[in-house]
């Protein structure tokens, strides 16, 4: 491990979860846990809950849980290196930055530094003779300033194989960095590498922070891929990033406008429209949707009018709604998106179309009038039965009543018909939606399979076992002593399960907590969510440490079963059970 276990224990006792968790999430008090609305998902009715005792949080809605560091990286979209960095600061401590994270963060600025001249590079060229036809394309064709251009830095990578690649070494960088950064392909025969980027128009696409962490490359006429886009690299990941924000965060209106190209950020930026941000052709994502709340309230969807762009709105809508923001909905009428739209109409009318801009109700109500054909009796009775649907999903009284009265004028039926429809689907819909939470916190964890298939249970007996002296020890870490005197992380049946295992005996011999938060960094998320399923159930224990010899006995015997080789007979390996089992029982 890189940080120091001790530097992680102290860590964690001076972040304590409650503390940490009420700083996003109001919790309340009941029955021994606190309680509060899961922020990783929509719900009414709380059932994300925070054990103080066990410094852990699991949401019995949607199954995300575990300890302080799995919070602030879910939460804030941070990797370990830099939760551990945002809670050192939280709480005052000074992160010894001496193990291999170092170089990761080492290795990131690299990268950083790596993009950031590849894009003064790829902007130098254009106005190189090289550049005359990507300046002809971006200017002349498309119609954007020179100062648009500055501000967006964006450039032209030369038709060749390996000019980028050539100038950046010259300047210092490895290929093994090149490649890294995405900005170079190894060839097939692994011998060399060619430039990613070959006769396109550059986009450098910048995080929040400012930082260079990929680019969007263009060609200059119809030939396919129209656009090519860094991979996923250290620094770059597409669905985690937006288009300009690093722009659009400074607009002072709390909105943000929602395209999917990078042409459409540069041209409303360059109308005026300095809080656009282009999703870049991938589906919205929570993570896109959390920066976004973080910068606006009102979230303005400007998708390409197209079916595809029709169906992306609507997933969009639903995202962005989960993270409280306000939602509205342009439609650009005759053009396909918003810069051929400013190109037909200008600026004033885009403005326009904000102002009128219907919100997602309204939206997807009009929707549905163009789905259907209301003169027709079937048609208008498939309209309502959506149309309600909608509408009883709607959580305030007002809007139900006032989208209910719109929808049944178009239909031409009663509102008041209408709205006993309504409140119908709703009450069914509460109903559904408590018994399916009720359902939830009834089922114990301890009799499920993990979801994920690569964990699943071998020998069912031994894991709930196992799963028990985790609990127990969890519960009460003076039991670890004994504990690891008779059993060993081998003698597990899950290797996930002895994997926590082994990690607690390792605190345990450090002389460091038994927290959860401290094993965080060794575990994937799948790993964790049934980690922490396990571990949050408060089973009923007796005399817990009878219990946890019961439970050491059963791991046991189902290991010797497991590892009986078919040489001895059976009678043997009865006698040594038999053996065992007396041995323990003169304990
Ligand atoms: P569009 O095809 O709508 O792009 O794809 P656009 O911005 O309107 O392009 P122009 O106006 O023809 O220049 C939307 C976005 O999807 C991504 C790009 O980020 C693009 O901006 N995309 C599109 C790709 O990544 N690859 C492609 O081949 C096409
Ligand atoms: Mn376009």
């Amino acid at each position: 491990m890189a940080f120091p276990a001790s530097f992680i224990d102290e860590l964690i006792a001076r972040n304590p979860i409650e503390d940490v968790v009420s700083s996003y999430v109001s919790l309340n008090t009941k029955s021994g846990r606190l309680w509060g609305c899961c922020p990783f998902h929509t719900e009414k009715t709380p059932s994300f809950s925070v054990s103080t005792e066990k410094q852990l949080y699991y949401c019995f809605g949607c199954g995300k849980g575990g300890g302080v560091i799995n919070f602030i990286m879910d939460i804030e979209s941070l990797d370990y290196p830099d939760t551990v960095r945002f809670l050192a600061r939280r709480a005052g401590l000074t992160v010894p930055e001496d193990g291999s994270y170092v170089s990761t963060a080492k290795t990131k600025t690299r990268l950083h530094e790596l993009n950031r001249q590849a894009a003064r590079m790829f902007n130098a060229n254009l106005w190189e003779p090289q550049g005359a036809k990507a300046v002809e394309y971006l200017m002349g064709k498309r119609g954007l300033s020179k100062s648009t251009i500055t501000r967006f830095g964006l450039g032209f990578a030369p038709d060749s194989w390996d000019a980028t690649m050539k100038a950046l070494k010259n300047q210092g960088f490895t290929e093994k960095e090149l490649l890294d950064a995405g900005l170079v392909i190894s060839s097939k025969n692994g011998k060399g590498a060619y430039d990613r980027f070959r006769n396109r128009v550059m986009f450098p696409i910048i995080d929040v922070a400012g930082n260079v962490v990929g680019f969007g490359g263009r060609v200059l006429d119809d030939s396919t891929p129209k656009y090519l886009n860094s991979p996923d690299t250290l620094v770059f990941n597409k669905s985690k990033n937006l288009y300009a924000i690093n722009l659009a965060k400074k607009n002072k209106q709390r909105r943000i406008i929602l395209c999917e190209g990078n042409m459409d950020a540069v041209m409303l930026h360059q109308a005026g429209f300095d809080c656009a941000v282009a999703s870049c052709g991938t589906a919205l994502t929570d993570e896109q949707a959390r920066l976004i709340a973080k910068y606006a309230d009102e979230a303005v969807i400007a998708y390409d009018s197209d079916e595809a762009g029709t169906k992306a709105t609507k997933k969009a809508i639903t995202i962005l709604e989960r993270h409280e923001l306000k939602v509205k909905v342009l439609r650009m009428g005759d053009s396909k998106d918003p810069d051929e739209f400013i190109k037909k109409h200008g600026a004033e009318a885009f403005n326009t179309l904000i102002e009128r801009s219907e919100n997602h109700i309204e939206y997807q109500l009009l929707s549905l009038q163009n789905k259907y054909d209301l003169s027709l009796d079937d048609n208008k009775v498939e309209y309502i039965k959506e149309a309600t649907k909608l509408i009883a999903s709607l959580p305030n009284a007002v809007s139900r009543e006032v989208y209910g009265a719109r929808a049944a004028e178009a239909a031409g039926v009663s509102s008041d018909s209408l709205a006993v429809e309504v409140e119908r689907l709703r009450k069914n819909r509460l109903r559904k939606e408590k018994k399916a939470e009720q359902q939830q916190m009834l089922t114990p964890a301890d009799t499920l399979q993990p979801k994920e298939r690569s964990l699943r249970y071998t020998n069912i007996r031994s894991a709930r076992a196992e799963e028990g002296v985790l609990q127990l020890l969890l519960a009460s870490p003076e039991l670890m002593g004994s504990c690891a005197a008779k059993l060993l992380p081998e003698h597990f049946s899950s290797p996930l399960l002895g994997k926590v295992y082994a990690a607690f005996l390792q605190l345990f011999a450090e002389g460091l907590n038994l927290r959860v938060a401290a094993i965080e960094g060794q575990l994937t998320d799948e790993e964790m969510k049934h980690v922490i399923s396990v571990l949050q159930s408060d089973r009923i224990i007796g005399d817990s440490k009878r219990t946890l010899s019961d439970y050491c006995e059963i791991i046991k015997t189902e290991y010797d079963k497991r590892t009986y080789s078919g040489e001895q007979s059976l009678l043997e390996l009865r006698d040594s059970l038999r053996k065992r089992k007396g041995y323990e029982d003169d304990e």
